[in-house]
């Protein structure tokens, strides 16, 4: 069975979902109880692993698990390379090709750890160089931490770099409506890491901007287009051009993983459309999403919502990518073409 931290609990309670089959593992998916580009990649490899030790139809689990959500590449990339390992190792018998596959899942899983680390190096590196003088005032968005990695993350990996040496002096953390993953996420990892940090509503980044607060935005990424479009949690958008405006730099931080050079542009990108409950109804009592707990009504009974998961930010409001493999900066289509071909000869 495939175990995980169910991140819908949190920050009230940690606890553990046990998925028993793939369809348990595409509904924690679905439910964001397992969420965050990076580590669904590992809960797709996983799967796939899952699928081939209970002897179930592999090539169905890839199948099944790459489409549970459209947007994160990682996620069709973690099922599909494990499947493919099951494949190779196929003629040798179906228990030599389960633990091929549990092995190649393991292997993903410990890669995405290194190139977490490689990350926050790459990222600590341009920050020094993009504001001098240290103590930096950091806004981020979403959750990109060691809940979405087998690391510490992406963006927030480079976060918690710069808070060991010393040099952090706020993390800035949007409350990213309507699940949010950073006031409930990212919030409970800072205060875990001991950083100085504050939550601030989404809305609220204008006139943090506007008084000079913010010295760098950091973010993740669910896809990288080979434009070096970046599709990331709804509400990253408004911040680039914020940012834009204010002369603030705009970094994304992703693995090589992330970027899908068959997505030629942005608008390529397909961005996941959600309930209307999860914009209407609050989080209930306790624990739990919001929307998922039978909380009170935000809206009339009946509203309609504009839900979409994700936006996509342009290349031209990206002050840098910053990937295991080195940083893009500008960024342009050819600076992402040379990550992905870096990554190909290791
Ligand atoms: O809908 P979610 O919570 O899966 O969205 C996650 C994000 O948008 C993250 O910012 C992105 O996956 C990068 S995580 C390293």
């Amino acid at each position: 069975m495939v175990v995980l931290l169910d991140q819908t609990r949190l920050p009230v309670e940690e606890a553990e979902l046990v998925c028993a089959d793939v369809p348990a593992l595409v509904a924690a998916i679905r439910s964001l109880a397992v969420r965050g580009a990076p580590v669904l990649g590992v809960a797709g490899g996983y799967g796939v692993a899952l699928a081939a030790a209970r002897r179930f139809d592999v090539a169905e689990a890839a199948e099944q698990l790459a489409h549970a959500r459209p947007t994160a590449v990682n996620l069709a990339y973690g099922a599909r390379r494990v499947e493919a390992a099951y494949r190779e190792a196929a003629g040798g018998g179906a228990a030599h090709a389960a633990a091929r596959a549990l092995a190649a899942a393991r292997e993903l899983h410990r890669e995405d750890a290194e190139a977490s680390a490689r990350m926050a190096g790459h990222g600590r590196e341009l920050l020094a160089g993009l504001v001098p003088g240290g103590g930096l005032r950091i806004l981020t968005h979403c959750n990109t931490g060691r809940l979405v990695s087998g690391g510490e993350g992406t963006a927030l990996a480079v976060v918690k770099a710069v808070h060991r040496a010393g040099e952090l002096r706020r993390l800035w953390v949007g409350e990213t409506r309507p699940l949010l993953q950073g006031s409930r996420l990212t919030a409970y990892e800072a205060a875990e890491a001991g950083m100085a940090y504050s939550v601030l509503a989404d809305g609220a980044a204008g006139s943090l901007f506007a008084a000079g607060e913010v010295d760098a935005v950091l973010v993740g990424a669910d896809r990288i287009a080979a434009d070096g479009s970046v599709a990331n949690k709804v509400g990253t958008y408004p911040l680039a051009v914020l940012a834009g405006h204010h002369g603030v730099p705009f970094v994304v931080v992703a693995p090589v993983t992330t970027i899908d050079p068959d997505t030629e542009t942005g608008s390529g990108i397909e961005v996941e459309q959600r309930a209307a409950h999860e914009v209407t109804v609050g989080p209930g009592p306790g624990s739990g999403p919001a929307g998922a707990g039978g909380g009170p009504a935000l809206a009339p009974v009946g509203a309609h919502a504009y839900n979409p998961a994700f936006d996509v930010t342009p290349s031209a409001l990206v002050t840098a990518v910053v990937t295991d493999e080195g940083t893009a900066s500008p960024v342009t289509a050819a600076g992402i073409a040379e990550l992905c071909s870096t990554s190909r000869k290791r």
